[in-house]
């Protein structure tokens, strides 16, 4: 998917996987978290609510990463209060960094299926030693694309030689509409 295919989203408003709160596995992740000090990315972060909440929460080092400035703007508009030196407008693939925690909410699922060894191999780069990917990959195919889908088993082998897979295991407090179709994932850089 190209950049000008995401700006076409967000300037149509054709959002719909914008669920409009933090998913409540990560919001439950994220509160049992107690340094409040860990560097935290959230790439594809669209409206970012998982970035809102954590900064609410006292998180001091978290930034955002969207392709798409229209996406970055209305995450501005939408909580003006998030500092702006952490929102990053580029490609997730062409950033820079090392971190403690990266979040998953329906970035993966956006990007091309032949994209996923790349995007294992750039989490691997982004995180620091045992660093943690957390958050929702969806356990369901869809027609068409994106999202893209993929099953537990996939996801195992794509990310088993990387990552120590800590859990992945099939939501049990995803929102209505995702019941049943959300495996939460922890998985520690190896
Ligand atoms: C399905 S949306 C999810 C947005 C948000 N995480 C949410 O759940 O509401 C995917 C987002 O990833 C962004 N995106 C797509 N490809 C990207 C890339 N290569 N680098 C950074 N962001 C990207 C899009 O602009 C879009 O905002």
């Amino acid at each position: 998917m190209s950049k000008t295919f995401w700006e076409d989203r967000w300037e149509n408003l054709q959002i719909g996987w914008d669920i409009g709160q933090v998913s409540p596995p990560i919001a439950e992740y994220i509160n049992q978290l107690e340094n409040k000090a860990l560097k935290i990315l959230i790439p594809g972060c669209g409206n970012a609510y998982e970035a809102e909440f954590l900064h609410k929460k006292g998180f001091t080092n978290v930034s955002i990463v969207d392709i798409s400035i229209k996406a970055i703007d209305s995450f501005i508009k939408r909580y003006p209060n998030f500092p702006k030196q952490n929102i990053i407008h580029s490609d997730f693939f062409e950033i820079d960094g090392q971190y403690d925690l990266i979040i998953e909410q329906t970035f993966f699922c956006a990007i091309n299926p032949s994209l996923r060894k790349k995007y294992v191999q750039k989490m691997i780069t982004l995180l620091k030693p045992k660093g943690k990917l957390i958050g929702l990959l969806f356990n369901t195919e869809f027609s068409g694309g994106p999202p893209f889908g993929g099953d537990k088993d996939e996801y195992f082998n794509l990310f088993e030689n990387d990552f120590t897979i800590k859990t992945m295991e099939k939501a049990y407090n995803s929102i209505k509409p995702r019941e049943d179709r959300e495996l939460f994932i922890i998985l520690e850089k190896k």
